[in-house]
């Protein structure tokens, strides 16, 4: 994969005239935006068309968790606005992420287009230990966060978020084929906000990350193609 292939940047934004514009900026070195719960609840599915319509593909960032009946006809519903990165919580368990698969496998089959990869994010990087414990999770949080990512993958699922500290545990027992897709990624020139176990661009891919995830760093630059820019450079 080349460095423009793995960037996804994150629209962070609440008005679709902000969102559209960063991705008028942007379309020239950016090719996936990833569209979150904030941006799509202000502006509804029309967002995501709006996006699409400028070429570019689409990381729909709603974490769906519910009964396996609801999540697999939200992830059809998804998967017809042709996005290309659906996700899902793996705590809402195997047979809701193995029945939203196979209900996606079929919907894209007969609109003959290619199916979003389908993603879990395991234990969410803003719980810690503690926050963990307090909703009866004993385990010690790398050890949580590698069981849900293997229950995700035997259920069918192409891959994982997972912070720049998680990404090589991942690899090493999940395989290369697994798709990790990292958050947290700071450039060494800019602020690190409030994520916490951050890493660069080229430490997130040397780690074994498919995809980074930036947000903040470009999207809230002076000139946000020339950090764009500077991240792919860092990249390679
Ligand atoms: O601005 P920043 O680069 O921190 O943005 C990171 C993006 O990735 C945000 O949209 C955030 O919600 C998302 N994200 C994250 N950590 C996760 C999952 C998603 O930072 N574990």
């Amino acid at each position: 994969m080349t460095s423009k292939e793995r960037l996804i940047v994150a629209l962070d934004v609440d008005t679709q005239k902000k969102a559209l514009s960063l991705v008028e900026r942007l379309k020239a070195e950016v090719e996936i935006f990833k569209i979150g719960s904030e941006l799509f609840t202000s502006c509804g599915p029309g967002i995501v068309s709006a996006v699409k319509s400028r070429g570019c593909g689409i990381f729909l960032d709603l974490k769906f968790h519910d009964i396996p009946n609801t999540t697999s006809k939200a992830a059809v519903a998804a998967t017809k606005m042709g996005v290309s990165i659906i996700n899902f919580h793996a705590l809402g368990g195997y047979d809701m992420m193995k029945r939203a698969k196979e209900a996606v496998v079929i919907e894209a089959e007969e609109l003959k287009i290619e199916r979003p990869k389908l993603i879990a994010v395991t234990i969410l990087t803003s719980m810690n230990r503690n926050g963990l414990k307090k909703t009866g999770i004993n385990d010690n949080m790398k050890k949580e966060v590698l069981k849900l990512a293997a229950l995700a993958k035997e259920a069918g699922l192409d891959g994982v978020v997972a912070s720049a500290s998680e990404v090589k545990l991942i690899r090493e027992h999940l395989g290369g084929y697994f798709t990790i897709i990292t958050p947290g990624v700071r450039p060494e020139w800019a602020a690190v906000n409030d994520q916490k176990r951050i890493a660069t661009p080229k430490e997130a891919v040397l780690n074994g990350a498919t995809y980074i995830v930036v947000g903040r760093p470009i999207v809230e630059a002076p000139d946000p193609l020339a950090a764009a820019k500077r991240v792919l450079e860092e990249m390679k």
